[in-house]
């Protein structure tokens, strides 16, 4: 009698708690969401936490690296509106132009956008409606090796003619010494979005604008910036290899990482594979801000940051709009900035050691004309780096 009676009970469990999977695997989400493959690695830890939080469940796709190729990716896949991919890991620079495709996120953010920095918030809004949420923020610096300028007495550079009379210095004495693979700058030149990064601070640094200004005018014909690419072009085959002409992120860090740069021009998240186990160059990378014109100018990185925006084609945009508000939070952006050193926007939060100076480098960041040319501002960029690519070739 009594084991009859326990077990009934059992079995009344069991199919209660088959009963509670079978209606957790029915309730289910499958989201697709598109990202860059530099950072999918680090953007899984939060991926797999909310999947487990949920019982949702993640494909992360990824495709091409530089930033201009993956915007021509996305407007395919959005301008045929496919349903298949429900979030996009999106450049600030893209708000105007993408907007359309992609949802308002106000409805689900309860007040989540008032952790971040304002400023980037108010990039990723186009005519009020907000299309992305920060992931994590940018802003170009000069990686620089520590141990050789220690060797040769080298002093840390301010202006670009000072990087380059460093450079030459050490190229010379280390080829002479048999480090014939040793270059002196590496950055990305390749006729693409990184291009007008790295030429809208050689023009800031000289004084010569930001390409447009704030009220729309073009400003870029001046004499400040012809002296800005006069000196950059001067680096093509001297002290920059010409190969530099097609490199983008990845291929600049390939040849730095392996000690054959004494500079490379990028982004934080340089900074974490440098400094990772494996890296031949570990515990010798130091950061110095991008080098001025001359004394008289200031110059700054270009402030830069990718976004998780929501398509609009997307069957399951609630849960989409979860797993990015998700990702964004601080939580989020913790995983993000300590697993691969890159800048939170969420405000007050510490991630790696070198945050600091990020940081500090970040506040005098110089914007892309994007805002004042909302859609039109990649045909701008475009415009801009393919004449700034001549030039230098
Ligand atoms: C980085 C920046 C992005 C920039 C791109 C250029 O990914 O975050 O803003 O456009 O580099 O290559």
């Amino acid at each position: 009698m009594r084991r009859n009676f326990v077990m009934m009970v059992t079995t009344a469990l069991l199919m209660f708690y088959a009963h509670l999977v079978w209606a957790e695997h029915a309730r289910a989400v499958e989201l697709t969401m598109y990202c860059n493959p530099i950072e999918s690695p680090s953007l899984l830890k939060s991926i797999r936490i909310w999947e487990k939080k949920t019982g949702n469940n993640v494909t992360v796709l990824s495709g091409p690296a530089a930033s201009s190729d993956v915007l021509a990716l996305y407007q395919q896949q959005l301008g045929a509106g496919n349903p298949d991919i429900d979030l996009y890991e999106v450049e600030v620079v893209w708000a105007g132009l993408l907007a359309k495709h992609f949802i308002d996120l106000k409805p689900y953010a309860n007040g989540a956008e008032t952790a971040h920095l304002p400023s980037v918030i108010e990039s990723n809004t186009a005519k009020g409606r907000l299309v992305g949420m920060p992931l994590y923020l940018d802003v170009g610096m000069m990686f620089y090796r520590k141990d050789l300028l220690e060797k040769y007495a080298q002093p840390l550079p301010e202006t670009w003619q000072e990087l380059a009379a460093v450079a030459k210095t050490i190229v010379q004495a280390e080829r002479a010494a048999g480090n014939k693979k040793l270059w002196g700058l590496v950055f990305q030149g390749r006729a693409y979005e990184g291009l007008t990064c790295n030429a809208l601070e050689w023009i800031n640094a000289f004084g010569g604008g930001t390409i447009i200004n704030s009220e729309g005018k073009v400003t870029v014909n001046n004499p400040h910036a012809v002296a800005a690419l006069k000196e950059a072009a001067s680096w093509i085959g001297t002290i920059a290899p010409k190969r530099v002409l097609n490199y983008s992120e990845e291929e600049a860090r390939g040849v730095f990482q392996s000690g054959n740069a004494v500079f490379m021009r990028s982004w934080p998240y340089a900074w974490g594979l440098g400094e990772s186990e494996r890296s031949p160059i570990k515990g010798k990378i130091g950061i110095l801000p991008i080098p001025k014109g001359n004394k008289a100018f200031e110059a700054s990185g270009t402030l830069g940051g990718w976004s998780l925006a929501v398509s609009k084609y997307s069957k399951n945009q609630a849960a989409a709009a979860d797993l990015l508000f998700y990702m964004t939070s601080g939580e989020g952006q913790k995983h993000l900035s300590l697993l691969s050193s890159y800048l939170p926007s969420v405000t007050g939060l510490s991630s790696d050691p070198s945050s600091k100076i990020k940081m500090g480098l970040f506040n005098n960041a110089v914007p892309r004309p994007a805002m004042v040319t909302g859609a039109k501002y990649p045909r701008v960029s475009s415009e801009f780096y393919n004449a700034v690519h001549a030039v230098l070739s």
